[in-house]
């Protein structure tokens, strides 16, 4: 079947370009690829072409982007879209938060219109942070998925979403019931999952707010569909792992629980994991199971301060989250700037190249896309972002004199935000540019 975009002509996009190999904190040799004035191609949707020396096919519709970098699009593993407007809510942890701010907020979503505004704002202002992917919360309403799919099907985005599942602990207007949660999630599913960029997670919002019957249909769900993913919250909070343990009795963790109702393995991905055992940390990397990292999060709610030396030695699959609105902005450069500073808390120096290796082809790793995004390569997607270097005059100064590729980058986590991102591209579509 021909498409709009195959009759286009082929973008060449001029500039400096990096992107990442293998992880630079498991590799002796170089884990990127640089090229200091290179071109991307990009047919179809695709990467086709990129390098110093490629051919230019005559038809290319050329933008020279000059010294401004070229990266795999940013990814945001962990973000609740319903959560957007209540950014910067003061002054609770988790529990509170929630009861005080959330709930009310996500019992708005059974209005489809509502939900479609929030999500179409939200889309657009991902995209204008350089954000071409996210693993992303709903609201237990259908509606509330629906909008969203649609939403991100109109900008041809690859986004991973799902239908809370909450049936207890929780006011009645965002609550389900475990059939209907069940029935529902199956439905959203066969509408969704694995259509166009689309897919699917199940979304148990975390141990507290299902019973154990909605857990287990939760798991039995994640075992019967192919590529479906999981997504809830884990060991985040000090009073939350108290009252899990009061939930839970028969299980030794937090963690464990979801390891009871078949809830753990490839493409299941946690946020948080702030409080692991040691036997934790095992079990997530045994099965596989990823832990989304979200620092703005953790620090704006006072939730604690996340191991990722340890995590990461003992090789669990690690991304990057957002975490809306517990977390305090969308921009990757605020959510690595939160990883450096957590990490120097706890006595590491997290490198600028693996902060930015986290955000791209690291957290798609832990998605379990990164045949598909993450990477500048000839057959992936063309999901990629347009950074200026030099967005500002404290970036400027502070990049005088020389500059190697790590001053550049770290520049840019510590000092930079959307102002930074020049352009966006979305399956080789320019869906955002920065006024000049
Ligand atoms: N745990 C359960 N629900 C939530 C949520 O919406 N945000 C965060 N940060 N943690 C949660
Ligand atoms: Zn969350």
């Amino acid at each position: 079947m021909s498409t709009l975009k195959d009759s286009l002509a082929p973008l060449a996009l001029k500039g400096r370009i990096l992107s990442f190999d293998r992880d630079p904190g498991r590799s002796e040799d170089n884990s990127y690829t640089y090229f200091e004035s290179g071109v991307v191609l990009i047919e179809g949707g695709y990467i086709s072409a990129v390098g110093e020396n490629i051919r230019i096919p005559e038809e290319a519709q050329i933008t020279d982007y000059g010294d401004y970098l070229i990266c795999p699009g940013f990814i945001d593993a962990h973000v609740h879209y319903p959560q957007i407007n209540i950014i910067a809510s003061y002054g609770e942890q988790l529990l509170e938060w929630l009861k005080k701010y959330t709930f009310p907020e996500e019992s708005r979503f059974s209005d489809k219109k509502f939900a479609t505004s929030v999500s179409s704002f939200f889309l657009d202002e991902l995209v204008k942070n350089g954000v071409t992917t996210a693993s992303v919360f709903c609201t237990s309403h259908p509606n509330s998925v629906d909008a969203f799919f649609e939403e991100s099907s109109k900008r041809d985005l690859r986004m991973i979403a799902g239908k809370v599942l909450m049936d207890r602990n929780a006011p009645e207007g965002v609550c389900d019931t475990a059939q209907a949660g069940y029935n529902h999630s199956k439905e959203l599913i066969e509408k969704w999952h694995q259509i166009g960029r689309n897919l699917y997670a199940i979304t148990p919002r975390f141990a507290p707010t299902s019973s154990p019957e909605q857990l287990e249909m939760a798991g039995q769900l994640y075992s019967e569909v192919d590529n479906v993913y999981v997504q809830s919250h884990v060991s985040e909070n000090v009073a939350e792992i108290e009252w899990v343990k009061k939930l839970f009795p028969e299980a030794k963790t937090y963690l464990e629980v979801y390891q009871n109702f078949n809830l753990l393995g490839p493409r299941s991905l946690y946020g948080h994991g702030i409080y692991f055992s040691d036997e934790d940390i095992e079990l997530v990397s045994s099965t596989g199971t990823g832990i989304v990292h979200c620092p703005t999060s953790n620090l704006f709610m006072g939730s604690g301060l996340f191991e990722l030396k340890k995590m990461y030695d003992a090789k669990v699959s690690i991304a990057l989250g957002s975490d809306i609105a517990g977390g305090t902005s969308l921009s990757p450069f605020s959510v690595m700037k939160g990883a450096y500073e957590i990490a120097q808390l706890k006595g590491f120096s997290l490198s600028p190249l693996q902060a930015f290796y986290m955000a791209t082809l690291g957290s798609s790793k832990t998605l379990h896309l990164d045949d598909k995004i993450g990477k500048l390569v000839p057959g992936y997607e063309a999901d990629l972002v347009v950074i200026d270097l030099e967005s500002t005059p404290i970036i400027k100064n502070r990049l005088q004199g020389a500059q190697n590729l790590e001053d550049l980058l770290f520049a840019q986590i510590i000092l930079a935000d959307e102002r930074s991102i020049a352009a966006t591209y979305c399956n080789g579509n320019m869906l955002y540019q920065r006024n000049l």
